[in-house]
């Protein structure tokens, strides 16, 4: 209602409403390397179709008259109280989207009171992000580097700046095949974007003959061969635990049999997630591999959910089919490239009226009603 009042007085909004056009339009404001790296996918981009096409399969049976008139839409997710079981996923190097890159989004996230989950690789520090999401819930994302003084180090500074829960990327432990960005042959990182946090990191710095400030390309590499092509095994998952005191999430999980593994090693909740098909060209859609990984482990950890979800429809099916919550990572990006903060704020301030009415036009009173009842298999 308050976009069609603002019509009133001639005010449209500041760009599409309508998610299958946001790539679109955020095309024709971003760099051709910028968008081609916020798109693009793994190898034949199969994948990114394919959990799309995941999300066609179930549908929605809307139901009459059960008084939603009031919509209970938030949410618990990993001890943190939400207004919606929606996070902003780890995204980095945002400095190529926009300039004010991660430290819009902290503010645009703050102001809706979801968690953005501050990758990694970053373009501005830890302490820097914490200090534009205010009082907003922090999560930080972990790139598990080869170093465990450099990743003691990264987990004793986000827990400092005040970050309660830790997600632990394990899709990425080498970069996947993508064609757009090796048409352009273009690497953001090796130029030294995205990296603010460990160039600015005292145990990383330790590792280096030659300070980041004479010689970047040195220390870019120092730090890709540290993140990259790393052979961390299960066993060593106790280590993040004893420098981590709030929950541990393992984001990139596809497989029941690793669900499995995830509760055995004691943390706290997975992200069923292939990283919205920019790692494994051909594999099976994240929708898919959610029902069964919710029927062996969702009784013992949190199973939270991304890849693909861009309308409200699309959070209720994966709440619905057992998701905690689900994280957002494209959408909001294309909002920041549109216009900062107040873009990411309209994106995600979109896909919050969408769910609410969503939830309302099935005739749901609460996420906590969605269940195998709200769908159907088509
Ligand atoms: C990502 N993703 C990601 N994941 C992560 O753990 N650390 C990171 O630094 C990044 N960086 C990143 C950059 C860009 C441009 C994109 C699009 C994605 C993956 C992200 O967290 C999430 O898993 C997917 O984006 C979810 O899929 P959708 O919502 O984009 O379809």
């Amino acid at each position: 209602s308050e976009i069609y009042l603002h019509g009133l007085g001639g005010t449209t909004p500041p760009f599409t409403t309508d998610p299958t056009r946001l790539a679109d339009s955020a095309r024709e404001v971003m760099t051709p390397q910028a968008y081609d790296y916020v798109a693009g996918g793994a190898g034949s981009g199969a994948t990114m179709a394919a959990n799309r096409a995941a999300f066609d399969r179930w549908r929605l049976v809307p139901r009459m008259l059960t008084d939603a008139t009031r919509r209970e839409t938030s949410a618990t997710v990993l001890g943190a109280e939400l207004p919606a079981p929606v996070l902003l996923a780890p995204v980095g190097v945002q400095s190529i989207v926009h300039p004010d890159a991660e430290l819009a989004t902290a503010r645009a996230a703050a102001a809706l009171g979801l968690p953005m989950i501050l990758s990694t690789a970053s373009s501005h520090t830890i302490e820097e992000v914490a200090a534009a999401s205010g009082d907003g819930p922090r999560w930080f994302q972990l790139y598990w580097p080869a170093d465990s003084d450099v990743t003691a180090s990264l987990l004793n500074r986000a827990q400092k700046a005040g970050y309660t829960t830790l997600v632990v990327t394990l899709d990425t432990w080498t970069l996947a095949w993508r064609p757009r960005d090796l048409d352009r042959a273009y690497l953001p990182f090796l130029t030294g974007e995205g990296l603010a946090t460990p160039l600015s990191d005292p145990a990383f710095r330790a590792l280096l003959d030659t300070p980041p400030e004479d010689d970047l390309l040195s220390a870019v590499l120092r730090w890709v061969s540290l993140f990259t092509g790393t052979d961390h095994s299960w066993s060593q998952l106790p280590f993040l635990r004893e420098h981590w005191d709030g929950p541990i999430v393992l984001k990139g999980i596809q497989h029941v049999d690793d669900a499995r593994r995830a509760v055995d090693a004691g943390v706290d909740g997975i992200v069923v997630s292939n990283h919205g098909g920019r790692q494994v060209d051909g594999a099976i859609a994240s929708l898919e591999a959610l029902p069964p990984i919710v029927s062996a482990v969702g009784d013992r950890i949190e199973v939270l959910f991304d890849s693909g979800v861009r309308t409200g429809a699309d959070i209720l099916k994966a709440l619905a089919l057992g998701a905690r919550a689900v994280l957002v990572g494209r959408p909001w990006v294309y909002g920041l490239g549109h216009a900062g903060e107040e873009g990411v704020r309209h994106v995600l301030r979109g896909l919050l009226a969408d769910l609410d009415l969503s939830l309302a036009l099935t005739g749901h009173r609460g996420i906590a009603e969605l269940g195998p009842d709200s769908l159907r298999r088509s």
